[in-house]
């Protein structure tokens, strides 16, 4: 994942939320043969089940079945309020770059949060039914979503519009863009169909033996997939085929996140098992990966991200223009040079609107 390159061990955390409403902070230690992640801190302002997590440089949000998004600042170490816009469990959050977080819920909404002054710059009903994941594209201007209504969404987030509906006749529980950006997966059940974002058809398919629970990119390549048993998978997304197996919890793994080091991908998996393990995986030969640390939390865990000051996003330089076919995103995403800064621009049109709705509590 060059999106973020290496990153300095003393900085590295790892966040894991539970059934039992409670929030794990750690802090990790690396050292040559065995990392340590020590309690960095607890929270539990959630009165229900945590359902998603996602971490930016300064802000952990954590969503729930209690409806809301709980903030926790990383900087100044503090609780940061509650975003109160959903109307049902919080499926999905995802923030991109610094300056924007993305929700989803079983609502069927999809929220634009400017984490400036956390106001939700655009609610979307984005689905008939839930909306049970979303991806923001590596350029940050146009999402994935899925929902219980049997199809997968394309979002132009320069303007807030559907840019592309694609029936899919089943349920996606997750999509996931690639960190190039040039494909997408999207999972049915136990079944991972892979697509090419240049024509949306997908071309190829591979299936897990159980129901797929959480799914990351190691490289652009290289997918890790974690479902209800007790091992990971690796899939080649180019040849769509299992390249790895390993088991790596005693129970069902419930969340998989990932980093690059310098010459190596941690993977990190957190399991129904209390355990957060870190493993280390050569993507150049892809043996067994080998166990850097673990750490028992005693909770069940349900989701888990891997927060780091240093990350940075890629986003493209400029906004794109109206696009209202696959292939138009296609061309539109093409033509843009790969820079790095900051995802601002974005959302700026929106941001002049006078549409805005506050709803953060804060
Ligand atoms: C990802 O890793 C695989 C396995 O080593 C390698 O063959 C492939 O070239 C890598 N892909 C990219 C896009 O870096
Ligand atoms: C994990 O911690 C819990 C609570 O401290 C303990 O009961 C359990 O036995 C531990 N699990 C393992 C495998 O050590």
């Amino acid at each position: 994942d060059s999106s973020r390159g290496s990153i300095m061990a003393a900085v590295l955390g790892l966040v894991a939320g539970s059934y039992e409403q409670i929030i794990f902070g750690y802090r990790v230690k690396t050292a040559e043969k065995e990392w340590t992640a020590e309690a960095d801190f607890t929270h539990h302002t959630h009165t229900a089940s945590i359902s998603a997590v996602a971490a930016s440089q300064r802000f952990v949000a954590t969503g729930s079945k209690d409806e809301t998004i709980q903030l926790y600042d990383m900087k100044k170490r503090t609780e940061h309020g509650a975003l109160l816009h959903h109307d049902g469990t919080i499926t999905c959050l995802q923030f991109y770059g610094e300056s924007h977080l993305l929700s989803g819920g079983e609502d069927g909404l999809m929220c634009v949060w400017s984490t400036k002054k956390w106001e939700c710059l655009k609610s979307i009903k984005a689905h008939k039914g839930h909306v049970t994941s979303l991806s923001v594209h590596p350029s940050g201007k146009l999402a994935l979503s899925v929902g219980t209504d049997k199809t997968l969404r394309t979002w132009n987030l320069i303007n807030g519009r559907s840019a592309f509906i694609k029936n899919i006749k089943q349920n996606a529980h997750i999509v996931r863009w690639s960190p190039d950006g040039d494909r997408y997966v999207a999972v049915i059940n136990d079944k991972v169909d892979i697509y090419k974002l240049e024509t949306a058809s997908v071309t190829g398919t591979v299936t897990n033996p159980k129901r797929i629970s959480s799914l990351k990119f190691l490289n652009n390549s290289i997918l890790a997939v974690a479902g209800d048993d007790e091992s990971v998978r690796l899939c080649d997304v180019d040849k769509a085929e299992w390249v790895c197996e390993f088991k790596a919890h005693e129970t069902r793994v419930k969340a998989v996140d990932s980093f690059s080091m310098e010459d190596y991908c941690v993977l990190v998996t957190a399991s129904n098992d209390g355990f957060i393990k870190m493993w280390k995986i050569h993507l150049k030969e892809l043996e067994s990966p080998t166990l850097l640390g673990e750490v028992n939390t005693s909770a069940r865990l349900t989701c888990l991200a891997v927060w780091t000051p240093s990350s940075e996003q890629q986003t493209d330089e400029k906004p794109a223009s109206e696009a209202t076919t696959s292939k138009e995103l296609t061309q539109v995403l093409g033509k843009k040079r790969r820079v790095q800064i900051a995802a601002e621009e974005v959302i700026l049109e929106d941001e002049s609107k006078p549409k805005k709705k506050k709803s953060g509590k804060q």
